[in-house]
């Protein structure tokens, strides 16, 4: 979480750490602020709020010089939001900024503390500025070295060093880091959208590399100190990609790239009518060998893996496991040596999700993460990737993300199939025909917003929220409640529509509204007798089914129908009014959709 950015150049450096701060927003909206080498050494501003406070307090100030600066953007872990626990956080001679968590900074405060110095915040991160200035030796490289053998936890950050005014430092554990290259200027950023206005040109900071950035050159040192030369990427992100062209919200603009977005990533998975994944490991021996599967993310992604249980075990009959990946790393799990983990992740940065894929791999699992961003650092750490193309993601409800996950996971359950024989080529052809079909089918699905904004206008002063639905629908019906709850704040579950009778149903009475899914020729008629309980105890009914089947009268106030499609691949169809849903009651109840209160997008602490 908290996004950091540095430049140095020619430019007036306040304007350019607002712009890039702009862009990494979504990382954390609790404070911002900005360190400036001006003339009379480092001045630190900062607010609490949003960044427009910060950008408005610095557009009063008309003496500001400098072309070397840091800023961030803070979602608050250690600390109230508060100006004094803002970060830039100072020493008498250091300013840096910071993204994770210093794990021992109470034992250090309490040394510090001895050593005469005193604090003002609650945070960690100023326990750490403070160290650097206990270490300083008039050598930013080797002072950095050792207060990093000193700290325990996870760190992004950005230095600056009064004696050095012309650079700034930079250093990473676990909390991801950029660097941008420039012409006569030079960049660091958290996440390569805030640098897209200005370069595409980048470097990854690896785990304890040290970047010092001038003007001129960005200089690279290893954990020891030695230099060290790094790869240069290009970012292929194009800058719309991360604006708003036109749309209301991110979100909304997400919602509706999805169909784009299915069509890139389903293609280049797809070969002569056949799902080819393109992984050299993946051999049809290999997927043959496979007696168990495990999935592990977070939210979204993990509901994304409950579907992907689904498809996998319908097509293939083989078992997989779907688990939160901060209980899968603490509850020692069985996992046999050669068993595959898929790991799911939009941002590639999950901390929990990567700590699960390095656990996975200690036991000896093969390894393949599913992942947006490219580079990322489970990415990197996975043994197998496979790449969603969504482009980049800023509103922190995941939409689109969401459905490249669930369509890389047909496709990998349909190459799983072919391999083992559950389901013949023929069969396979048809069923690759009609995911091909899905992008129009989006299309058509988002030309319905009018009617899903309709709905929202009657339900928008509910209190509570139910979902129901079974098989694929049930696993949809968790991400309907999800998306629904982080951004209006309307209370919500997921059920499974039969286990509701058990205990559940007690909530449900008069005008207590429900939605319920209904797109599985199998478990059609069973799930049509749950909506008729909930019905017959006064819930106020929306039916999502789909073209062609036969709903008696009267089990439902309201019935969205999707087009008729192939049932196994109705989740990605049925998500997108469930997401329409969630972003227009959130909009009429005034909610800040893109940013919802006390949440993140990255996710980088545990
Ligand atoms: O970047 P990741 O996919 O690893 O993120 C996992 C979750 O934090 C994420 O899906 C979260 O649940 C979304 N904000 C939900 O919309």
């Amino acid at each position: 979480m908290c996004g950091i950015v540095g430049y140095v150049g020619e430019k007036e450096a306040q304007k350019v750490l607002i712009d890039c701060l702009s862009k990494l927003e979504y990382r954390g909206y609790d404070s911002a602020g900005v360190a400036l080498f001006e003339k009379d050494g480092i001045e630190v501003i900062k607010a609490t709020g949003r960044l427009q406070v910060l950008a408005d307090e610095i557009a009063k100030r008309t003496d500001l010089t400098a072309t070397c600066g840091i800023g961030h953007t803070r979602w608050a872990t250690h600390g109230a939001p508060s100006d004094v626990n803002s970060h830039p956080h100072s020493s008498e001679r250091i300013t840096l900024v910071h993204n994770g968590i210093i794990e021992n900074y109470l034992k250090l405060k309490a040394l510090l503390t001895e050593a005469g110095y005193s604090f003002q915040s609650e945070t960690d991160t100023e326990v750490l500025v403070k160290l650097l200035d206990y270490n300083y030796d008039g050598d930013p490289l080797c002072t950095i070295l050792k207060t990093l053998s000193q700290v325990r936890g996870s760190y992004g950050l950005a230095i600056m060093f009064q004696d050095y005014p012309d650079r700034i430092y930079s250093v990473r554990k676990e909390s991801p880091l950029i660097v941008g290259y420039g012409e006569g200027e030079n960049f660091l950023a958290s996440d390569i959208p805030a640098l897209l206005k200005y370069t595409r040109d980048y470097s990854i900071l690896e785990e304890g590399e040290i970047a010092e950035i001038t003007k001129e050159k960005i200089q690279f040192y290893n954990e020891f100190g030695n230099p060290i030369k790094k790869e240069r990427l290009v970012a292929d992100w194009d800058v719309e990609a991360a604006e708003k062209c036109g749309y209301a919200h991110f979100m909304l603009k997400e919602i509706h790239e999805q169909p784009k977005a299915m069509l890139q990533t389903i293609s280049s998975r797809i070969e002569d009518g056949l799902p080819k994944l393109r992984l050299e490991s993946m051999t049809t021996d290999y997927l043959r060998s496979l007696r168990r599967i495990h999935i592990v993310a977070c939210g979204t992604a993990m509901h994304a893996g409950m579907v992907g249980k689904t498809a996998i075990e319908k097509l293939c009959r083989v078992p997989v496991e779907v688990d939160i990946a901060s209980e899968f790393r603490y509850r020692d799990p069985i996992i046999e040596k050669d068993e595959l983990v898929i790991i799911i992740s939009q941002s590639g940065e999950t901390l929990d999700t990567l700590a699960a894929l390095k656990l996975a791999k200690e036991k000896g699992a093969h390894t393949l993460a599913i992942v947006n961003v490219v580079g990322s650092s489970i990415a990197r750490a996975a043994d197998d990737v496979i790449y969603t193309y969504a482009g980049p993601e800023i509103a922190v409800a995941s939409t689109k993300a969401y459905s490249v996950q669930l369509a890389v996971l047909y496709v990998f359950a349909l190459r799983l199939a072919l391999a083992r024989g559950t389901k013949s080529e023929e069969e396979i052809r048809a069923d690759v025909a009609e995911l091909l079909r899905l992008p129009d089918l989006l299309e058509k699905v988002l030309e319905s917003s009018d009617r899903i904004k309709y709905l929202a206008s009657l339900f928008m002063n509910c209190d509570d929220l139910f979902y129901l639905g079974r098989g694929f629908d049930y696993a949809l019906s968790l991400e309907g409640s999800l998306k629904l709850k982080e951004i209006s704040y309307i209370h919500s579950e997921a059920y499974a529509a039969g286990e509701l009778k058990h205990g559940t149903i007690s909530l449900i009475v008069d005008g207590t509204p429900v939605i319920a899914l209904a797109t599985q020729d199998d478990v059609f008629e069973k799930t049509i007798s749950n909506i008729k309980e909930v019905k017959s105890r006064g819930a106020r009914v929306i039916l999502f089914t789909k073209e062609g089947v036969s709903v008696p009268q009267d089990v439902a106030d309201y019935i969205v129908t999707l087009p008729k499609y192939a049932e196994l691949f109705m989740p990605m169809l049925t998500a997108v009014p469930l997401q329409l849903f969630a972003y227009y009651m959130a909009v009429l109840r005034g909610c800040d959709v893109d940013k919802p209160r006390n949440l993140a997008k990255s996710v980088t602490v545990e």
